[in-house]
């Protein structure tokens, strides 16, 4: 924490809060920066205050007993000797009514409880330097807006509202860089996770192996058996491992864009899963020319994974046909993977890209579930969409925008 600013000693900062614990939070904040503090636990009470001894600013909670934060705001807000005193109201945000109501109200700023300290100080320090900068601008306007059946009327001055914009704004970019930080770390935890697994379970799979090879008559039936258990459990732990690898390596790896051609890349994936599967007859139709920018081994992972699937779930359908292509939807281009197999029940389609999620039976179509999870990030960092359609015994289509 700074030292405390000598500057900062005679700037008040009054905070309206109904929870002690959290109000005393505030305070020590503030104090530790060297603002001079006063606590009001109601909205009332605080109203009282901001009269007798104009704080420079005022934090207040939304929700509290008698008089809420968007009426304590209103109140200074229409009052012709108060309204310039800046209000950041501590709210969670969460609707769209939530940002009428504070625009309605003429809040200056909104931070998002719970809030981080640094970034709580950072937007009063920038509050009252631009209060300076905009004692001269005061245009005001007002509009009535509906919003879910209710009508609001704003008259919020220009600058308070491109003031809401911009700490609606940091919000979310402060959300958004919280959330990718947690995501790296979980990527890399997964990865040295599966990695440091894969070592024991080699040791497992090695000396069952041993134990197989060197005292097999030794063992009686039974005991074989378990043995022979013990390793396929091992292989299938080792793929389930391999797997999560590979999905790891995928939102880690570096993106090189280019143009590149879906049409041929899925030409190049059928005819492989063709060598491999040389027993099945499947009807394929590509659309020619899907030119498309992306990653080239990226995409080729999703072609891989839902043509595999469809060349998988069209297994026991008498006439397995699949197709590759385009349409047009509000003016973006949706590509489409389709086939007439096994399909799935919509109730689940969400589901579907999670990883290990599976809706059919390892014994009807084996797999680990990683496929789709691995297709979604993967049109994901594109910038792109993936959603499924299916019903049971009719078929599934895929479709994904880049
Ligand atoms: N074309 C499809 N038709 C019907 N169901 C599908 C289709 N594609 C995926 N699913 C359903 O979604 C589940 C998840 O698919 P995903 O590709 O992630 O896993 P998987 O194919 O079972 O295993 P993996 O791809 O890891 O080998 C599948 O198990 C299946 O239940
Ligand atoms: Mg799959």
């Amino acid at each position: 924490m700074k030292p405390p600013k000598t500057t900062k000693k005679s700037v008040e900062i009054l905070i309206a809060e109904d929870s002690p614990t959290q109000a005393e939070q505030l305070r020590h904040l503030l104090e530790q920066v060297g603002y001079q503090v006063t606590v009001a636990a109601t909205g009332k009470q605080a109203l009282t205050v901001v009269h007798t001894r104009r704080p420079a600013l005022i934090v207040s909670d939304v929700v509290m007993p008698e008089m809420d934060g968007y009426a304590l705001c209103k109140a200074i807000k229409t009052d012709g000797k108060l309204k310039e005193i800046p209000i950041v109201l501590l709210t969670s945000l969460s609707s769209a009514q939530d940002v009428m109501k504070g625009l309605e109200c003429g809040a200056d700023n909104f931070i998002r409880k719970p809030y981080d300290e640094k970034y709580l100080l950072a937007r009063i320090d920038h509050i009252l330097i631009n209060q300076e900068l905009r004692k001269d601008q005061k245009v005001h306007m007002g509009v009535e807006i509906y919003l879910g059946g209710q009508k609001y009327f704003i008259t919020a001055e220009r600058q308070q509202m491109l003031d809401l914009l911009f700490s609606i704004y940091e919000e979310v970019g402060h959300i958004n860089k919280r959330l990718e930080e947690t995501n790296k770390e979980l990527e890399s935890f997964s990865y040295s996770v599966s990695h440091d697994l894969r070592a024991p379970l080699r040791a497992i799979d090695g000396f069952s192996s041993s134990l197989l090879q060197d005292y097999a008559e030794q063992l009686d039936d039974t005991g074989l058996d378990y043995l022979q258990r013990i390793r396929s459990a091992t292989q299938r732990m080792g793929q389930l491992i391999e797997d999560l690898l590979n999905l790891s390596r995928v939102t880690r790896a570096e993106m090189r864009h280019e143009t590149l051609s879906l049409s041929t890349l899925a030409d190049r994936v059928v005819s492989d899963i063709r060598k491999a599967h040389a027993d099945r007859k499947v009807d394929v139709t590509i659309e020619k020319e899907m030119k498309v920018m992306g990653d080239a081994r990226l995409l080729q992972i999703v072609l891989e994974n839902l043509l595999g699937n469809a060349w998988k779930f069209t297994s026991k359908s008498p006439k397995a046909a699949i197709q590759v292509g385009s349409t047009h939807q509000n003016g973006e281009t949706v590509y489409f993977v389709k086939d007439n197999g096994a399909g799935f029940d919509m109730v689940y389609a969400q589901k579907l890209f999670g990883a290990f999620q599976r809706l059919h039976t390892e014994k009807e179509y084996p797999g680990t579930g990683i496929g789709l999870a691995t297709v979604r990030r993967i049109i994901h960092r594109h910038g792109g969409r993936i959603w499924a359609e299916g019903e049971v015994g009719k078929g599934a289509t895929f479709y994904f925008t880049l």
